[in-house]
């Protein structure tokens, strides 16, 4: 795949991959592994990060802000790689706000495609959900997994110091071991049987070594990268209208509300490879 940091024309429509900061790398390194194929801008609210712990308006506000940015910058489809955003965001954006805006756009989450396969990683029906407080005040797991598998028992533990930690680089810290301790002893306090989690946060994937260091081996810890980019391809298949607008080229660009060359230093450690990025003031 090239790294193009090239002007794309108005006409390219480029997916757009939209995080609160970092996290949503972990989402756009599995999508172009599975579709790498089209043209996609990442960004990366960075300067307003984090969105866990922010209000219901809040997050919806920052979110359509800069799904319209994106949709200025020529995309058609957006996906909110993450859960917060998806959580508190996407159903307002999805029924009030894309019905006033002229030619046809999508914007997708990722709840559903995880709450979609959640029961096939759990024997004993009892699941976890790491997230933020956000999402875990939400509920939208909860709905949306008793929608698919009823029978499966949902049960949530909110991590607020998770995000700060990655965003900080401090995921391999002391300070990490003691949080993530403290919050999986705490979720399976609550729930015992439980035998698969689910790192309901864009952000944890960069935490998974660690998380599995301190839970049982029996536990299944699940990242939702690839349920996602599996998710989004069946969905281009089943949406040719929405396919035939997407750019092809294999072009990827990336731009962050804060400094450019910090989320330079910080996406390689995400993605595994170097990258260039622009500002953008939203
Ligand atoms: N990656 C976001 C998520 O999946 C992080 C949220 C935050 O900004 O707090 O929820």
């Amino acid at each position: 795949m090239k790294n193009v940091y090239a002007d794309m024309t108005t006409e390219s429509a480029p997916i757009g991959i939209f995080d609160s900061g970092y996290g949503g790398l972990t989402v756009f390194k599995e999508i172009v592994k599975t579709l790498p194929q089209y043209n996609y801008i990442y960004l990366g609210d960075n300067a307003r990060v984090p969105y866990g712990n922010r209000s219901f308006e809040t997050v919806y506000r920052y979110t359509l802000e800069c799904v319209q940015k994106l949709f200025d910058m020529g995309c058609r489809l957006v996906v909110l790689a993450c859960n917060t955003a998806s959580a508190k965001a996407l159903r307002s954006i999805q029924q009030n706000d894309l019905p006033h805006i002229p030619g046809l756009h999508r914007v997708l989450g990722v709840i559903r495609p995880t709450a979609e396969v959640v029961g096939q990683y759990t024997q004993t029906g009892n699941v976890g959900i790491l997230a933020t407080p956000g999402t875990v005040a939400s509920e939208s797991y909860v709905i949306e997994i008793e929608k698919f598998f009823p029978e499966v028992k949902v049960t949530q533990e909110a991590c607020p110091m998770w995000v700060p930690l990655v965003e900080n680089n401090e995921y391999n810290s002391p300070g990490a071991d003691y949080f993530v301790k403290k919050n999986l002893r705490a979720l399976l306090q609550k729930a015992p049987d439980t035998d698969a989690i689910i790192l309901a946060c864009t952000h944890y994937p960069l935490l998974i070594e660690k998380i599995r260091q301190f839970l049982p081996p029996h536990i299944a810890v699940i990242s939702q990268g690839e349920l996602v980019a599996e998710s989004l391809k069946d969905y281009l298949t089943r949406h040719p209208e929405i396919e035939v607008l997407c750019s092809k080229g294999g072009e990827f660009k990336f731009y962050t509300t804060e400094s450019a060359s910090n989320f330079c230093t910080q996406a390689a450690i995400f993605l595994g490879y170097e990258v260039e990025a622009g500002h953008l003031d939203i």
